[in-house]
């Protein structure tokens, strides 16, 4: 039987996501009290929100995986110059149940076989919804996804779980944690993939938060599909070799690995179409785990992404030996004619990134502007500063953070009447390993390379996490 053990908040050397700035914090706090160096823009009004894996109670601290934590939200509100920090967990049903028990209740994916009793309790969902991953903000409404679950929505401004929504029982599959917005139709497109068939599914749901379209999208087998993309006339899919695998898996190979030989393919399928107008272009085998966005350019169809060569998700790259390099992205474009069926596909910037992101405002149209946060050589999971590529000059700029500092998914905030689509500021958040400091850092957009306008030194630490958002006042 495995051994059972809670927490440790200092680490313990047995997991590299329960060590150093990886390892959860126990308490739920609010500031306003805090040290600023630089001035924070009067034209930056909204919530900078981050959330990730944040475990509380750990079957085992061996087997934990970083996907498994309990979702905690951190937050930064500004309103005319000033700050407020908050961080809260998400209350969701498991976590509740759990947190009731005193213990753990669910196991952990890389413990689910192991043999010791199920503590779930009769009735409890047989999974946890751990809404860790990432944020959606469509129809004036907050959700905090996880892949294989449904979406919970969250109130600002004190980050209160109201619970998880089935959009009055309309949704019937996972909802992915990267849905697109279209902010120009209103439109929220979705999709979720699953383990049995129909291995994916797809829905729109309208500006007024009512799911009006659903359709099967047919595979050949499981992948992991973590991220997928919308232009303004399409929804593009992304068939890539991480399969699931069970006979894999018995013969003692990964369940869920990079598999060559599957290819990878994108479908591209009119917004409001069905299984049958999904048009396959097969493109060179690799990794996309991260999107940045798509658009239409007359008959081609642009996507860009981050890319690697392969990938190592039940490991997330931890395991002695990864060659860093190969599971590192790099900033790549397709363009697909959707006329004479022409693919054309390569990097555009030699930089190795993800968490690549665009103005949420244009999200779906066409982008100048990719900003990604640039990804530590030397070590997974880190990330040593942050890049924007532009489009009209193929260049980069990039800001480091400096020596032991590392930062996470930086997001793009427009100031008050922003003009343009860079005019606004970059926002993330800093951890200084040697002081064990966490910061928020606010770049401005427009000129990275000079460094941070603002510092945020915050009086908690903000464990490295996944996702990143901005809800703007
Ligand atoms: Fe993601």
């Amino acid at each position: 039987m495995a051994e059972t053990r809670t927490r440790n908040t200092e680490g313990t050397g047995v997991n590299f996501f329960l060590d150093g700035n990886f390892r959860p914090v126990s308490e739920e706090r609010e500031t306003k009290d805090m040290t600023v160096i630089g001035a924070i823009p009067k034209d930056l009004a909204g919530t900078f929100l981050r959330i990730g894996p944040n475990p509380v109670h750990i079957f085992s601290e061996e087997k934990y995986h970083t996907f498994d934590g309990d979702g905690m939200i951190h937050a930064i509100e500004f309103i005319d110059g000033s700050a407020r920090y908050k961080n809260r967990f998400v209350e969701t049903e498991g976590f509740k149940l759990e947190q009731a028990h005193g213990d753990w209740l669910y196991k952990g994916m890389n413990s689910m076989m192991d043999p010791s009793p199920s503590r779930i309790p009769e009735g409890a969902p047989p999974s946890k919804n751990l809404a860790n991953t990432a944020f959606a903000y469509h129809n004036k409404t907050l959700y905090a996804l996880h892949e294989p679950s449904k979406p919970t929505i969250i109130e600002l401004p004190d980050l209160n779980t109201v619970g998880a929504t089935d959009f009055n029982g309309k949704l019937k599959h996972p909802f992915t944690a990267h849905p697109k917005v279209d902010q120009k139709t209103g439109e929220m497109m979705t999709y979720g993939y699953a383990f049995q068939a129909p291995f994916v599914s797809y829905s729109v749901i309208n500006q007024d938060g009512e799911l009006v379209h659903t359709t099967p999208i047919t595979i050949k087998k499981p992948v992991f599909m973590h991220d997928f993309a919308v232009s303004s006339k399409y929804t593009l899919f992304l068939d890539f070799p991480i399969t699931l695998d069970i006979e894999r898996a018995i013969a003692g190979g990964p369940a869920l690995g990079f598999e060559k030989a599957h290819g990878s393919r994108i479908g591209v399928m009119p917004r409001f179409g069905t299984d049958a107008d999904v048009r396959w272009f097969e493109v060179k085998p690799g990794v996309v785990v991260h999107t940045a966005n798509a658009w239409e350019e007359e008959d081609v169809v642009v996507l860009q992404a981050s890319r690697s060569k392969t990938v190592d998700i039940i490991g997330a790259g931890t395991q002695a030996g990864d060659a860093l390099s190969e599971t590192h992205g790099q900033l790549y474009e397709w363009r697909i004619n959707l006329t004479t069926g022409d693919i054309s596909e390569g990097p555009i910037s030699e930089l190795h990134c993800d968490f690549t992101r665009v103005n949420d405002a244009y999200a779906c149209h066409a982008t100048r502007y990719v900003y990604a946060a640039l990804f530590n050589p030397q070590r997974p999971f880190t990330f040593d500063g942050v890049m924007k590529y532009d489009n009209a000059s193929n260049q980069e700029t990039t800001f480091y953070y400096g020596a032991e500092r590392y930062g996470g998914e930086a997001v793009f905030a427009p100031r008050l009447n922003s003009a343009s689509e860079d005019d606004g500021y970059l926002i993330t958040f800093v951890h200084d390993e040697t002081e064990d400091q966490s910061e928020c850092v606010i770049l401005d957009a427009q000129d990275l390379a000079s460094g941070p306008v603002a510092t945020i030194v915050i009086p908690f630490r903000v464990p490295y996490g996944f996702h990143a958002g901005w809800v703007g006042h």
